[in-house]
This record gives structure tokens, sequence and C-alpha cells, in this order.
């Protein structure tokens, strides 16, 4: 029906009949001759409307924005000077020879050229929204991410092969979602959080490579970088150590990269240890764009009066370190109080600060509430360690580890992007040898810090059941510009290793049978080395987009309260539904006591 796209028309087609059709971006009356702004998924084409062509104007007088129609017209050059170097079709102008009206609609709740209109206004009108720019560059750019991916993986000889929905709960990690089975009185399914196990026993089963891109569902708090379904770049491969495994990924990000966005990431990724990203920036996500890096001082601080420092210094969980902020001696008192009620979010009791006025002058060139309370040696002993210059202040963090390194490594990104000092580009960054538990205070006892399938390191064997602590896994995230943006490790593939772990998360033998049988047994087939990862397809793209959300790129997000104001789900339902399920609900009258949300 269509001679092209409406955006894809140009100087081509000059003096060519076409037929456009498309959605009435903005209708311009100049006494005498209506101008047409026609829109469609390409972009914008100006129509022409000549009161000589009759039913033409008179339609075109009728138009309003978001009209779809068809338009027939001659394809005319521009007269000069109201050319538009901004679109493809900025050279021509249609002029119409016969308008269809296919469609009228409603008054748009915003229009599209506008600041972008608040969130909860653009997810109600979504479809609206869609039709933004900004929002079909980021839907298109996903898509083209997502096959440039399919390309890569089928290229290197991954097959797609699907895994199941509806699964089987197995309570730990993220809250799951449940599904309730009609067939089976009183009995669930879950939605998977991961296809983790299915991958593994494909592995098992021969496939050698497999991939996925496909939906995962985790009941967890919702923030900017996470919704309750989201999208994951799940791969798995056999007969392969770690290094090879995040070769070929960061290969695929490289690849995904130069293809969508023609921009080259390093080659190779830089690698970082785990306990060393902590040491230097608190954060196992790191932005390194900022390059502020956290000076350690614990070891120093055992020995001061000041008894917050030595207090910290001298917990067994304890840290003390310094950030150094080069010129932040302009910061104001002012400035120093909102970080010191950020730094608070995170639990820090304070925000102890020196400023470096005058180096040279010794205690009379700084400025700050505790020198009274360090000894000239000490003072002198963090300027050096620091590196400090005039100009700088020091900000620093004491108390029990994870409340430092998850302040002050906040703080540290916050200020790197207040006061410019964050540097432009793309960092992406393999943070590796994750230790393989960590402690569950609540529940005291030691939990798997990704799943209790994860290898351990070479000879870390022997620490599992007693030093669990001192065991590091074969363990891997690619950070970039401090988003996790993926995550994996080689599993472990002998029962006797498998049995080990489980013994140190406590995890009965009979509570392995009930929850991972099918698993245990499986490996029990001959199970290849192997080992994978799992990428969240929205965090890459909404990075790429400069979306500050994934939402945005998203086509049918849920809200923060993990509702679809769209569709209007979650929603009750009916009695009749309920009683095949065989369910029945703890506050079942409506509007008595709603859900915590509500
Ligand atoms: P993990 O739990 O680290 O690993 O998830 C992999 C990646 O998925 C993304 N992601 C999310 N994105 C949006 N919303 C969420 N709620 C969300 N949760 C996770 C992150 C993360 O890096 N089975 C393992 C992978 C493996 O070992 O192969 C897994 O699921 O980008
Ligand atoms: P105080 O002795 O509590 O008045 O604290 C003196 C200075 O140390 C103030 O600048 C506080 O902000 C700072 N401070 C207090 N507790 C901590 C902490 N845990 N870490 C870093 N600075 C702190």
């Amino acid at each position: 029906m269509r001679t092209d796209y409406c955006g894809l028309i140009d100087t081509k087609y000059l003096e060519q009949t076409v037929t456009l059709c498309g959605w009435v971006h903005r209708r311009r009356d100049h006494g005498g001759v209506i101008f047409i702004d026609l829109r469609d998924r390409e972009g914008l084409v100006q129509v022409v409307c000549d009161p000589d062509t009759k039913d033409a104007f008179e339609t075109a007088d009728r138009l309003r924005s978001e009209y779809v129609v068809e338009v027939t017209g001659r394809v005319r050059r521009r007269p000069e000077g109201t050319e538009n170097a901004n679109l493809v079709s900025g050279e021509i102008e249609v002029l119409a020879k016969a308008i269809t009206l296919l469609n009228a609609a409603l008054t748009p709740p915003f229009t599209l050229d506008e600041e972008q209109p608040s969130e909860s206004v653009r997810l109600e009108h979504r479809v609206f929204d869609l039709r933004r720019p900004e929002m079909q560059r980021n839907m298109r750019l996903r898509y083209q991410v997502a096959m440039t991916v399919r390309r890569f993986l089928d290229d290197n000889g991954f097959i797609d092969i699907e895994t199941p929905f509806l699964y089987k709960s197995t309570p730990e990690g993220a809250r799951e979602f449940l599904v309730p089975s009609r067939l089976h009185d009183g009995q669930f399914y879950a939605l998977p959080q991961s296809p983790q196990l299915f991958k593994q026993m494909l592995m098992v089963a021969g496939f050698d490579r497999y991939y996925q891109i496909v939906k995962c569902f985790r009941d967890e708090d919702l923030r900017a970088d996470r919704q309750p379904e989201f999208t994951q770049i799940d791969i798995e491969l056999s007969f392969v150590e770690e290094q090879q495994i995040r070769d070929i990924m960061e290969q695929m990000m490289r690849v995904v990269f130069r293809e969508c966005l023609a921009i080259d990431l390093p080659d190779p990724f830089p690698v970082m240890r785990y306990d060393d990203v902590i040491r230097l920036y608190g954060s196992d996500k790191p932005d390194l764009r900022v390059p502020l890096q956290f000076t350690e001082l614990t070891d120093l601080m055992r020995h001061v009066e000041f008894k917050v420092f030595r207090t910290a210094a001298e917990m067994e969980d304890g840290r003390v370190v310094a950030l150094r902020i080069p010129g932040g001696g302009e910061l104001t008192r002012k400035q120093i109080d909102d970080y010191t009620s950020f730094v608070s979010i995170y639990g820090a009791k304070g925000l102890a600060y020196i400023k470096v006025n005058e180096k040279a002058r010794g205690l009379q060139g700084l400025q700050s509430p505790i020198l009274k309370f360090l000894p000239h040696e000490i003072a002198h002993e963090i300027l050096e360690r620091c590196g400090s210059h005039d100009g700088d202040l020091i900000f620093f963090g004491a108390d029990r580890a994870t409340v430092v390194n998850g302040s002050l490594g906040a703080l540290r990104e916050k200020i790197g992007h207040e006061l410019g000092l964050r540097e432009e580009g793309w960092r992406p960054l393999w943070v590796v040898d994750f230790p393989m538990f960590e402690y569950d205070e609540e529940a005291k006892q030691w939990v798997a810090r990704h799943h209790p399938f994860t290898s351990p390191k070479q000879g870390h064997e022997e620490y599992i059941e007693n030093n669990p602590e001192r065991a590091y896994a074969k363990a891997y995230d690619m950070v970039l510009n401090g988003w996790e943006i993926g995550g994996g490790s080689v599993r472990i593939y002998r029962p006797e290793v498998q049995e080990k772990v489980f013994h140190a998360l406590r995890i009965t033998p009979e509570d392995q049978r009930a929850k991972f049988g099918f698993l245990l047994d499986s490996l029990q087939w001959g199970a290849p080395p192997h080992g994978g990862i799992a990428f969240g397809l929205d965090r890459i793209v909404a990075l790429m987009c400069e979306a500050e959300s994934i939402r945005d790129v998203i086509a049918f997000p849920k809200t923060q309260r993990g509702q679809d104001v769209l569709t209007g789900a979650p929603t009750r339902v009916t009695e009749k539904q309920l009683r095949e399920l065989h369910v029945r609900l703890r506050n079942p009258k409506p509007g008595t006591k709603r859900s915590i949300l509500d």
C-alpha cells in the first residue's frame, strides 16, 4: 500500500508520486496552506496541503495530533531556506493529492516533543509513551543487541534450548513467584529465578554449548536496575576452564558494543580479585570511571587515642579507611553535612574529614574536627599514605568493614559524579575470585555467595569444611561503569566436592534430595567439567542507551511497587478461579485488609 516509510523519503523520490502512512505528529495551519508532519517509526516527513486540492485540504483541516492517515502526493524540493538538516526527509516535502483518514485518536496525554512527563504518567499511557523517539530508539537498540548476541553465539557453536517456566520451588536466594496447580490439590509450581540447574543438566546431556535469551522471575525489592521479571542472556559451556569462558564472553561484549554503538571496548578487559576491589573501592561493582580509591588506615589506627577510629581498628571485622578527594578543600560545611547524611543511609555514624589547606605548614595547614585527637606523626602518616596535595579533602570511615565499604563506596561514586571527577567512556571490569561463602548473621550459618554448585578454586577444596572463610570460588562478575551486568562460575561436577559444600552449608542429605535430587542424580551420569554465565540484558541495554533505569528499555515494565499500571496487574481473581486452584485467601473480603502495598 505505501511506497516507503515517512522518515525515509528523500531526494531519490523527487518528482515521484508516493503513498505514505503514519501518525499526524503536528499540524500547522498557515492561513491557506496546511502543513502536516507525518510520523512513523523511521521519522518525519512534511506534507503540504494546498486549498486547490479541495478534498485533501478539507481532510487535512479536520486532522488532529495522532490521527492515522494515508497520504498520496508528489515529492518536491523544499523552497530554499526551509530545509531541515536534522531529517532524512529534510530536503523534500510531499504535496498532497489525496488524504485518507484511517483512524481518529483521542487527545494525547502529553505531546511527544515536550520534556519527559513523570514516569507514572508515562507508564499509565505506555502505548503512547512508546511512540516517543527515545523509546523507539531504546527498543530497537535492545533488539539489535539481542540479535548481535544470537549471531555471535550461533557463530561460536552455541545452541538455543528452551527450559521450563513452570518449575519447582527451591526456596533460597530471592523470593519466588508461585503458581498454584489445578490438577494437584495444594501443590505449586515456581517460576524460575534462572535456568541454572537446567543448563547444567543440558551439559550432562551432551549439548556442550547452550544459550537462551530468557525471562527470569524474582520476587525481590525493586530498584532502578531490578525488575521482578527480567531477561538473562544465559550461557553454559562444557570442557572449559574459567579463562576460556571469560575470554569468549568479553569477546561477545566487544562485538555487541562495536556492532551496535561503534564503540571499541578494551581488549582484554581488566581483571581484579574480589578482595582487591573491596580493599580499593569498598564495592564489588566499582565504577572505574571514578578515579578515587580508598587508603587503608586500619593498622595505623590501632594505637591512636581517638576512640571512634581505635575501636573500629581493633574490631575483628572492623576497618578504617581514608578517601582522598582531589580539590575537595572547596567543599562547604553544608556540602560536608549533606555527605554526612548520605553516608548515614548506609549505617555510617559520622564522616570525619581533614582539609589539606597548606601541607608545608604542618598541622597549622590542616583543618579538621578530629585533629585534636590525632598525634602529629599519625596525621603526617595519613597525608603521606593518601598522597595528598594542597586543596584536597580527606574523608574517613571507621566502623565494621561492611559499613565502611558500603558507605564510603557509595560516597566515592556520588562525589566522583558530583564534583565532575568521573571520566567519560566505558570501563568494563572482571571481578574474580569471590569468596565461596558468606556468613549469614541472622541464620548464624554460612551461605553460598553465588550458588551451591560453584566450584572452589584449585586447592581451596580443603578449606570448605573447616575454614569456609578461606575458600574462594571460580566465580566471576562482569561489571560495566558501576553496574553488575553479568555473573557466572565454573561448576562443581564431582559428587564428593558437592557433598563437602552441602555439608558446609548445613544442607542435610534429606534436603539435598528434596531440593536438588534431580541435579545430583544427573551429575552421576557422566557430568563433563562445565561452567557458564548469565548477563542481564536489560542492564546492558540500559547502559548502552544511557537510561537511568532498566524500565526505559523494557516495553511494558512494572513500577517500583511491582505493578503494571497499564493492565492493572496484579488483580484480584474470582472465587471460582481460586476454588479450581484449591486456594483460599487469608483476607477474603475485598477492601478489608488489602495487600501491604495498597
Ligand atoms: P545472577 O543472579 O548473578 O546469576 O544473575 C545474572 C545477571 O542477571 C541480572 N539480574 C537482574 N536484572 C534485572 N532485574 C533483576 N531483578 C535481576 N537479577 C539479576 C544481573 C546479573 O548479573 N544462574 C546464575 C548465572 C550463572 O551462574 O550462570 C544467575 O542467575 O545483570
Ligand atoms: P564525635 O567524636 O562523635 O563528635 O566525632 C568526631 C568526628 O568524627 C565527626 O566529624 C564525626 O563525623 C566523625 N565520626 C564519628 N563516627 C565516625 C565513623 N564511624 N567513621 C568516620 N567518622 C566518624
